[in-house]
């Protein structure tokens, strides 16, 4: 398993609508490892294809970002066949780090998908999975939660993630000046 580096807005393969899986095969489940590594790495707790340079509709979930066993969750090709009720969560995306912003979304979904072998299955989901599944699914369409919030909250959310990236840039470049007098 390998970590595999987190793709940043404004990236062109994040708004980029990805496309099915026709196979899911050995290739696919090493795809499908390295994300769960690379979401547990960060940690997060979801991570989509495109956010790893890959535009296929595949993305994995765990709410305990890796807390807790048997909470993760592959879905490939997955689709939102009921949603119901409203909620509003207070959201955060690997691809855009610092921001964190509530977002209005459906409170319960049912989603169809194939798991980690190629086989179908449903699952009903709430609260942050439910928030999960929805954030991931809009991932993989090439939305981002900045595209559902209102222009001047997207204004300033980019604003404190160009500042978020800059002091983080700063930080790489203080480590690296530190190792180069060493
Ligand atoms: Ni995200």
């Amino acid at each position: 398993m390998t970590i595999r580096d987190i793709v940043l807005f404004p990236d062109d393969i994040l708004t980029t609508k990805c496309e099915p899986v026709e196979e899911v095969d050995d290739a696919i489940r090493e795809l499908i490892d390295d994300m769960v590594e690379t979401m547990y790495d960060a940690p997060g707790v979801g991570l989509a294809a495109p956010q790893v340079g890959v535009p296929l509709r595949i993305t994995v979930i765990d709410p305990t970002a890796g807390e807790e066993e048997d909470d993760l969750h592959v879905l490939i090709n997955p689709e939102i066949v009921e949603a119901e009720g409203h909620l509003s969560w207070e959201e955060g995306c690997l691809s855009i780090p610092g921001v964190y912003e509530k977002i209005d979304r459906a409170a319960r979904v049912k989603v169809r998908a194939l798991d980690r072998d190629g086989e179908p299955y449903e699952l009903e989901a709430e609260d942050l999975m439910s928030v999960c599944i929805q954030h991931e699914i809009d991932h993989l369409d090439g939305i981002l939660f900045l595209d559902r919030m209102s222009r001047l909250k997207r204004r300033i959310a980019v604003k404190k993630y160009k500042k978020h990236l800059a002091k983080m840039k700063q930080a790489e470049d203080e480590e690296g000046d530190e190792e180069d007098s060493q």
